[in-house]
């Protein structure tokens, strides 16, 4: 039987004037305040009681001093990922963090030296590629190759692009912001090169949760691939609790684990917010009925969109994504030039969304929707931007 439908995703909540980047960055990332903020991937949701209600709780004794990891958090995270994601892991194999991005920069300074080469598959999450050039190494790019609006890895120029320099793969897995779940045979063709060429794996799995297809973690396909694999991972995305800089690095080959501690130690970025571990295990001990409603909630809006834009702005083609909530809108048919769109957007549509440039290479006529919002207020975005492109 299933289970009754318990949260509200319909409730409107003001994020305004809550040190919200998304809303009150307007300004800043986009020169204009009066926009309808589509842009960087957290939800316009209510955070889930079972989270709220611990972390009321712990504010109630009103001390808010350091904090230290626990059994159960561990505990909490070994139960997803088993549960979730038929992944086996011990405590041992996991090492908490104030976020993925930080461990990113980190473990580029874990696994190689300065002037090494560093292979991103682009267009991807931009902080993937500016963390290797703050890192002072060398980023090359590997472009995924579409067609018909679907990705798929280009494995031949993968091999063509590695060189005794190359030291590491970022892996984004689900991939934002293209949305495909690489299945298992596209992680094992690509592990198998990084294992021929000494290749570590940074696997960015932070969007797994929201998947419309099955996920596989690329660490949990065989030993050997977990060998030269870290994952990185948080509850940030699927709960919208990234504000609480909780995170956690996982690799079974625990002297790669081991390498990343003393740079994460260095850095200070294995200290975590007060909120972070209290939020993460009531995310996980009791999150699983929430992310399915979720899910259905958000494949609901993206169907919406799609329906929408297919009868009233055909020329705006993406194709459903498999995983995440963000919609990869290509404008090529539009016949504008980028900034034209970009404009349009901005001063007609008053829409904020992120533009297709900023993730690295081949994606000048895209630009990236976030649909976690309520149905009303989807519908409203998608009229504001269809007006414009009539
Ligand atoms: C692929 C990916 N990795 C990492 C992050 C951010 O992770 P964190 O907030 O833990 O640094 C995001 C946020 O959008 C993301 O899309």
């Amino acid at each position: 039987m299933l289970n009754k439908i318990k949260y509200n995703f319909d409730e409107k909540i003001n994020r305004k004037g809550t040190n919200c980047a998304k809303y009150d960055g307007l300004k800043r990332y986009f020169g204009y305040e009066d926009l309808n903020p589509l842009w960087v991937a957290d939800m316009d949701f209510r955070t889930p009681e079972f989270i709220n209600d611990e972390i009321i709780k712990a504010a109630k004794n009103s001390v808010y001093g350091y904090s230290i990891d626990d059994e159960r958090t561990y505990k909490s995270i070994i139960s997803w990922q088993k549960n979730r994601h038929k992944w086996e892991i011990e405590q041992k194999d996991i090492y908490i963090i104030n976020g993925v991005v930080p461990a990113y920069s980190a473990c580029i300074e874990a696994y190689s030296d300065i002037n090494d080469e560093v292979i991103v598959q682009t267009p991807v999450y931009p902080p993937l590629f500016k963390s290797v050039k703050a890192n002072n190494r060398k980023v090359v790019v590997n472009e995924l190759k579409e067609k018909d609006g679907y990705y798929t890895m280009d494995l031949e120029d993968l091999k063509s692009k590695i060189t005794k320099k190359t030291k590491i793969l970022c892996l984004c897995s689900p991939h934002n912001p293209v949305g495909r779940v690489w299945s298992k045979e596209e992680l094992q063709g690509l592990a198998k090169i990084c294992l021929e060429n000494n290749i570590t794996i940074i696997s960015d799995e932070i969007h797994s949760d929201i998947t419309f297809k099955e996920f596989t973690p690329l660490a949990s396909i065989s030993e050997e691939i977990a060998n030269i694999t870290i994952t990185l991972n948080s509850a940030g995305k699927t709960f919208n609790i990234a504000g609480l800089n909780c995170a956690y690095a996982i690799s079974k080959n625990n002297e790669l684990l081991d390498r990343f501690k003393v740079i994460a130690q260095k850095r200070e970025i294995n200290s975590v917010n007060f909120f972070g571990y209290i939020s993460i295990r009531a995310a996980y001990e009791n999150g699983a009925n929430y992310v399915d409603e979720l899910r259905s909630y958000l494949q609901e809006n993206m169907h919406f969109a799609k329906d929408y834009l297919l009868k009233n702005n055909p020329d705006i083609d993406f194709l459903l994504p498999e995983a995440t909530y963000l919609l990869w809108l290509n404008f090529k048919k539009i016949r504008l030039s980028h900034e034209e769109i970009k404009n349009k957007l901005l001063t007609e549509s008053k829409v904020a969304l992120n533009d297709g440039l900023s993730f690295g290479s081949n994606a000048d006529s895209y630009f990236r929707l976030n649909t976690a919002l309520t149905k009303k207020a989807l519908l409203v975005a998608l009229a504001d931007i269809s007006k414009s492109f009539k």
